[in-house]
């Protein structure tokens, strides 16, 4: 057994050495009671997986559940990766491992192997949390009513977490600055993160727009009479203004149901938009990429036996949910920048790679690319990569640029919101690139006779 680490969140990828960590009581709880014999459906694998609880609050019945597969090959010598996913509130077992990089995507009754994993490069942790989120749970379900930033799980453990990623990571570097050189916390990457509430919301609609998915005139709109940060600011706080409504249903309408917002060249999963899809579902048949697999893992993972298998309870609900149903985010929180907190990280003497998929409209690579600038700007780091193409195999993969070696910025061509779903392949080469702290593939490979 390794890793005595765990940490990190939303959408956010952290890179760990394996040896010695700050606090030797955190994955010490992983031990061979929570060894998984198989998942029901999955092919054969000679890989370790482990599912179970880490207690972090015994008075009150808190825990949070991972999810734990050890890298395929020679996991001792390969670095351990937090995945937390975003959200706020939904979790990295169901996003992370089983729509994004996990080992196997759920498909009818089995899973299949999935050749991207990411455990093919690293050991994975995915962790659900906060309490609440998944399998997660706490018995005093109040706590429930109003997560927020500021919340504390782990307080006698050096872990921390949080709603949003970016506390967490402050947490942490504070933490472990007493108890290094221990912990040997790499890199962090985070992908299409909301940085800074009205520069990335604002983006949509020129994302919208640059993507053909509302008219001149409801660009206008939204430039003019209401713009998206104050759409999503009213909404959040319950009432929007009849000049703001009719501006965003304007953009619904033109829009339509039937785009992804988190990809919108995929085409989406018609039996979650609407129940009349039977006829047009077959359409579907030729997809590379199971645009359905959300509810295909929600089936899964409400079988009693997979539960089982997993070692997870349900505490206080009655089916596992994407996202959490039963947490009250303090949505005004979304509106602290976290932009400079990955400033304080970089200062620090962390390498930050912020990374967007280039087809997600809920933030947009337009808000993300721009914010990444500035803060590079204001951190006085000049470019050391200037923006280029880089290659996954013979085609171009997406565009980086990196800023005194240590603030990284990648769009990855044609993935979603969550990366890795819509463009697998893509992803492995940057998570493998990040990890290795190798360059983005620069070029064709030409082959000289
Ligand atoms: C339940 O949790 C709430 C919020 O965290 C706390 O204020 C309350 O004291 C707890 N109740 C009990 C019985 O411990
Ligand atoms: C959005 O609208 C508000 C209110 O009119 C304005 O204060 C703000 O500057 C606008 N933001 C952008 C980026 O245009
Ligand atoms: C960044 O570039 C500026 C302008 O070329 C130069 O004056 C400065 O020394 C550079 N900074 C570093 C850290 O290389």
């Amino acid at each position: 057994m390794h890793p005595q680490l765990v940490l990190w969140l939303m959408a956010a990828a952290l890179s760990v050495t394996p040896n010695r960590i700050c606090s030797s009581s955190t994955l010490n709880t992983i031990s061979d009671a929570d060894k998984i014999v198989t998942l029901p459906g999955q092919p054969n694998v000679n890989f370790g997986q482990y599912a179970g609880y880490i207690t972090v609050d015994e008075k009150q019945e808190r825990a949070l559940f991972f999810y734990f597969a050890e890298a395929e090959a020679d996991p001792a010598s390969k670095p351990l990766v937090l995945w937390l996913n975003g959200g706020p509130g939904c979790s990295s077992l169901g996003v992370g491992a089983f729509c994004e990089h996990g080992p196997f995507k759920p498909s009818g009754d089995v899973l299949l192997k999935n050749d991207y994993s990411w455990n093919k490069e690293a050991n994975m942790l995915y962790l659900e949390s906060p309490v609440g989120v998944g399998f997660s749970y706490s018995v005093n379900n109040t706590y429930y009513n109003s997560v927020d930033d500021e919340m504390t799980e782990y307080k006698e453990r050096d872990l921390f977490i949080t709603e949003r990623a970016t506390q967490v990571i402050m947490f942490l570097n504070l933490q472990c600055s007493s108890c290094s050189p221990s912990f040997n916390l790499k890199e962090i990457a985070i992908g299409n993160p909301l940085l800074e509430f009205n520069t990335d919301f604002n983006s949509r609609a020129e994302f919208f727009w640059s993507h053909g998915l509302i008219s001149d005139a409801t660009y206008e709109s939204f430039n003019t009479i209401c713009n998206y940060s104050q759409i999503r600011r009213q909404a959040q706080r319950g009432t929007i203004t009849p000049v703001c409504s009719h501006v965003i249903s304007e953009a619904s309408r033109e829009i339509s149901r039937f785009i992804d917002k988190y990809d919108v060249t995929l085409d989406v999963c018609l039996s979650t938009v609407s129940s009349q899809s039977a006829v047009l579902n077959k359409l579907q048949e030729t997809e590379k990429i199971d645009v359905c697999i959300e509810d295909e893992t929600v089936k899964y993972l409400n079988r009693k036996e997979v539960q089982e298998a997993l070692h997870a309870r349900l505490v206080g609900i009655s089916t596992w949910t994407v996202c959490s149903d039963v947490l009250r985010y303090e949505t005004q929180n979304l509106e602290i920048p976290t932009i400079t907190f990955l400033g304080e990280l970089v200062k620090s003497g962390i390498h930050v790679l912020v990374y967007s998929g280039d087809q997600d409209s809920a933030i947009p690579f337009l808000g993300t690319r721009t914010l990444v600038n500035k803060l590079a700007k204001q951190l006085g780091l000049n470019t050391t990569v200037p923006y280029r193409v880089w290659f996954e195999q013979r085609q171009v993969a997406g565009w980086t640029q990196v800023y005194g070696d240590m603030l990284s910025y990648a769009t990855v061509r044609g993935e979603s919101h969550e990366a890795p779903f819509s463009q697998p392949e893509r992803s492995l080469v940057l998570f493998s690139s990040f990890l290795g702290g190798r360059p983005l593939p620069e070029g064709l490979v030409r082959v000289c006779h």
